[in-house]
């Protein structure tokens, strides 16, 4: 079969390879899945440049968490698909950190055996490549919104930029009836979000004070939700516009330190500061109920064939996508 494998020790996309491997065969509670679909992640990046929490991966690793394929085999013992059935991996396979990607190899290849516990069924209304957007970014999405200080219709959200974690923040917040502010770089992107239902946009480049553009759209009280998807640097902005008894979710490795990090804005708020890691197999089938019942269709920008991986590598790191890269398989 044919893969894309991160090779031991890489430090840049020459590190990605186009291969071939043995189609593996299903053991015992697995399933072997024809994989259709893969999406990217800031954290793919991080991985092939080397840089990824872990370090630079110390195998060939199959690259991407993220996949969605159908079901062709089954091995001994599996009780809760059948061949036919459309399934999308979760992003662990097991206890954190085993995650598909790094360290377990990940989704970029023809056909991956997995459990079948770390598998969901697709809903009905979504193509193979929308699917593929939800592991890894939209449960991350759904743990900030709806998990920690849950979301009440008629609060207010704040997530920064439009890559693919913040768009998902956006549509699954509207459809729980949230008022959305979203930062972007670009003024078209934020129009792009109004399209999509956010309340409000502010150009982060133009306002590098954005947390005051928030305190002015809530009448000073700030943000019930900050979906903190920049890191260090935005993380001193966001403790300034959070609002009382709200939720800082601390998600993003983006940005360099920068300004106060002290964590003091929030104690005299009684606001909280949440560290996020993805989130588990029960937050995924918290995210599918949604997704089903609101038919949500994940926004793709762009779907690059299998053979132009390095380009769709590229193309995620130059960061003029608005939502979600996918590559066909
Ligand atoms: N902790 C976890 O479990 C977890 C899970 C998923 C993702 N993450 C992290 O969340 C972040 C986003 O991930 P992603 O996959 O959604 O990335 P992505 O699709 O690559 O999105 C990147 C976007 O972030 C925006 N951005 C960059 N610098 C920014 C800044 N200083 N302030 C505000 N926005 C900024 C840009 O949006 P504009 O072009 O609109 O400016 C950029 O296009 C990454 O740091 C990733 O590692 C963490």
């Amino acid at each position: 079969m044919k893969i894309f494998t991160v090779a031991k020790g890489s430090s840049g996309f020459d590190g990605l390879k186009r291969g071939e491997r043995d189609k593996p065969t299903p053991g015992a509670g697995q399933v072997l899945v024809r994989m259709r679909a893969a999406s990217l992640n800031f954290r793919d990046l991080a991985i092939v440049s080397g840089k990824y929490m872990r370090g630079p991966v110390t195998h060939d690793t199959i690259p991407l968490s993220d996949g969605a394929g159908e079901v062709v085999a089954v091995g001994a013992g599996v009780r809760s698909l059948k061949v036919g059935d459309r399934v999308v991996a979760t992003f662990t396979q097991g206890r954190p950190p085993e995650a598909l990607g790094s360290p377990l190899d990940g989704v970029l290849c023809e056909f991956a055996a997995l459990h079948e516990d770390g598998l969901l069924k697709i809903p009905a209304h979504m193509s193979f490549e929308e699917a593929a957007t939800l592991p890894c970014a939209g449960v991350t999405a759904w743990n900030a919104l709806m998990h920690g200080k849950t979301l009440r219709a008629g609060e207010t959200v704040l997530t920064l930029g439009t890559g693919g974690v913040s768009i998902l923040v956006l549509q699954l917040a509207k459809i729980a009836g949230a008022r959305v502010i979203i930062t972007s770089s670009h003024d078209e992107k934020l129009d792009r979000a109004r399209k999509l239902g956010a309340d409000h946009g502010i150009n982060y480049k133009q306002h590098p004070d954005w947390e005051k553009k928030v305190l002015e759209l809530t009448d000073g009280l700030g943000a019930d939700h900050v979906v903190d998807l920049g890191g260090v640097g935005t993380l001193p902005h966001s403790y300034q516009c959070v609002g009382f008894g709200g939720e800082v979710c601390v998600i993003g490795v983006m940005t360099r330190p920068e300004g106060d990090l002290s964590p003091y804005p929030l104690m005299i708020k009684g606001a909280t500061l949440r560290g996020i890691f993805v989130g588990g197999r029960e937050h995924f089938e918290g995210l599918m109920r949604a997704v089903a019942v609101n038919k949500l269709k994940p926004v793709i920008d762009r779907t690059f064939p299998f053979d132009q991986t390095v380009e769709a590598f590229q193309y995620l790191k130059s960061a003029q996508h608005f939502g979600k890269v996918v590559i066909a398989i």
